[in-house]
């Protein structure tokens, strides 16, 4: 499993109560103090200093069973091309990827668009797609995607 976007904060806390289940978590981050803070959570594998804006070099392709970006597909952070490529290349056959993409940029930073078009690709199937609490008690929203891969074309 990877993590686009580590921290210290919600995605690694939740994980904490998962780590007998999950063989290994290795989290990517371009911020190395956001690393660093990873780092003391203990949770993670690897931790590896990537940008999502570009091409995924850093590691291996098909090597990851889930990638999971919570929090980093929002206003002036990561885009959608070629993230959402990108974690399909180090995904393995069936494999997962789970991403929150803020509301407010689901439409206008091309997310809906990337979905749909690697969905009609035949690349992937959308087993889940909807509109939830960005912040449990907050007002603002996300869409949460969960896409199988089902090729490795
Ligand atoms: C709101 S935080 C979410 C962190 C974490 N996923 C969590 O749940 O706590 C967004 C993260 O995206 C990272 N980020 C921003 N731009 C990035 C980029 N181009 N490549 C990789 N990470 C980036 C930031 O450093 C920050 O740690």
């Amino acid at each position: 499993m990877t993590a686009g976007g580590a921290s210290s904060s919600s995605f690694s806390s939740s994980c904490s109560s998962l780590t007998s289940s999950i063989a290994a978590i290795d989290g990517t981050d371009f911020s190395p103090a956001m690393l660093a803070m990873a780092s003391k959570t203990g949770v993670y594998r690897n931790l590896i200093r990537g940008d999502l804006t570009t091409r995924i070099h850093v590691v291996a392709d098909a090597v990851y069973d889930v990638v999971v970006c919570v929090g980093t597909f929002t206003i002036g952070h990561v885009g959608s091309h070629p993230a959402l490529r990108e974690f399909f290349c180090v995904t393995r056959l069936g494999g997962d990827v789970a991403a929150t993409i803020l509301e407010e940029v689901w439409v206008s930073g091309g997310f809906q668009e990337e979905v749909e078009a690697l969905a009609a690709e035949g690349q992937v199937a959308v087993v889940f797609r909807e509109l939830i609490d960005y912040v449990k008690g907050h007002s603002d929203k996300a869409m949460l995607v969960i896409l199988k891969m089902t090729t490795c074309d």
